[in-house]
């Protein structure tokens, strides 16, 4: 099997990632935080070796201000719920994932209000748009680092200077680039960073992670089962365990470390510059394939290791569905959770037929595939 679906989860998952899980369940399986016996404080020392080896490799300087969630998902939600009351507005980018855009829109009904700003198939955000937008209420900015559709980039050190001129939250989504490009959050006025443990940072799926900048009071989703101050009716202030309620997850915990610790004997630039001329060489097939569109940044800007198309006249379905059954290549097709992607790409009826690298794919299932495509579109 071709596994190009790599925007979606990286797969596969790196032996040590393995081994690590499994030393989880057998040398680190007591509750951390909840018992002085050996093996329970040997399980918090991995947890917080865990936390230290996020905080590094984001230049975060403590990590406590790390907290583990179960995915993106619930990271963002924890972020926009956290921070935003009635009476307060939002800016949000127009190439959002739904994971922003409902809890956005379920705030709506409660009294928040909402805009969203443009950013093109490019990625080009219209900063100008954005500060047009911005008013005396606006409490949070939230947007999408690497769009999972178009695989466009986009300049959120830009927001970042702008949110910190006026004194606003800055949210950054980065579902799509934690593992693939270098992100500062201390850096670049990001205030609180969403990401995942199983994309590019190649740990297992059911973990991820939520980075608050120092003494930003984040209102909590959940009270209770912080292993700490356990007679106090309150939830703790002191983070992470204010935003992290009930047993963690150390199998996958354990496994997102391991997938850093792999990235990092590696190096992102060295991963980039395969997973890129993976991407050019693909774009450069499929731009000369009658009948195939393109999306997204053109063959020679930079774009993450995603490209999606369709074959003119041709549901993204169906050719997904084809590519699977017909060729043994694993891709994602329809609205990847984006439609606010798709709106502003124009493929709101058709979707998209999304192919994305990984560490492991090589040039030789590009071909497989492009040859493949050529087939579909004839
Ligand atoms: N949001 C993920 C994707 O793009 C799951 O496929």
């Amino acid at each position: 099997m071709i596994y190009f679906d790599n925007a979606a989860t990286t797969w596969p998952k790196p032996p040590e990632v393995l081994e690590a899980i499994a030393r989880s369940f057998t040398d680190y399986g007591a509750n951390p935080g909840r018992g002085a016996y050996k093996m329970a404080m040997d399980t918090s020392r991995l947890i917080y070796k865990t936390r230290e080896t996020i905080a590094s490799f984001f230049g975060i300087s403590d990590c406590r201000n790390i907290v583990f969630t179960r995915n993106t998902t619930e990271s963002v939600n924890l972020a926009i719920k956290g921070i935003l009351r009635p009476g307060d507005h939002v800016l949000y980018s127009s190439l959002e994932h739904n994971a922003v855009w409902r809890p956005i829109n379920a705030l709506r009904k409660k009294g928040v209000s909402c805009d969203s700003f443009k950013v093109s198939a490019t990625g080009k955000i219209d900063l100008d748009d954005l500060k047009t937008k911005i008013r005396a209420n606006t409490k949070l900015i939230v947007c999408i680092h690497g769009s999972n559709v178009l695989g466009c980039i986009l300049d959120i050190a830009a927001i970042g200077a702008i949110a910190k001129e006026h004194n606003i939250c800055f949210l950054v989504d980065a579902a799509q680039t934690a593992g693939a490009l270098p992100i500062y959050p201390e850096k670049m006025g990001i205030d609180l960073l969403a990401f995942p443990g199983h994309k590019g940072l190649y740990g297992p799926m059911g973990i991820g992670g939520l980075y608050v900048r120092e003494g930003l009071p984040l209102a909590t989703l959940q009270e209770g089962g912080t292993g700490s101050n356990s007679l106090e009716p309150e939830q703790p202030e002191m983070m992470p365990d204010r935003l992290e309620s009930g047993t963690v997850n150390t199998p996958g915990i354990a496994g997102l470390g391991a997938g850093i610790e792999f990235l990092n004997a590696i190096g992102l630039e060295e991963i980039l510059c395969h997973e890129q001329m993976l991407t050019k060489y693909l774009y450069e097939k499929l731009s000369q394939i009658p009948n195939v569109i393109l999306y997204g940044p053109e063959g020679d800007e930079k774009r993450l290791p995603v490209v999606s198309f369709n074959i003119v006249g041709k549901d993204s379905n169906e050719v997904g569905w084809a590519l699977g059954q017909d060729y043994d290549i694993s891709v994602r097709a329809g609205y990847h959770c984006a439609p606010l992607a798709h709106k502003t790409m124009g493929t709101l009826e058709q979707g998209a037929v999304r192919i994305s690298f990984g560490i492991y794919n090589q040039p030789w299932e590009v071909e497989k595939c492009v040859a493949a495509i050529q087939k579909l579109a004839k």
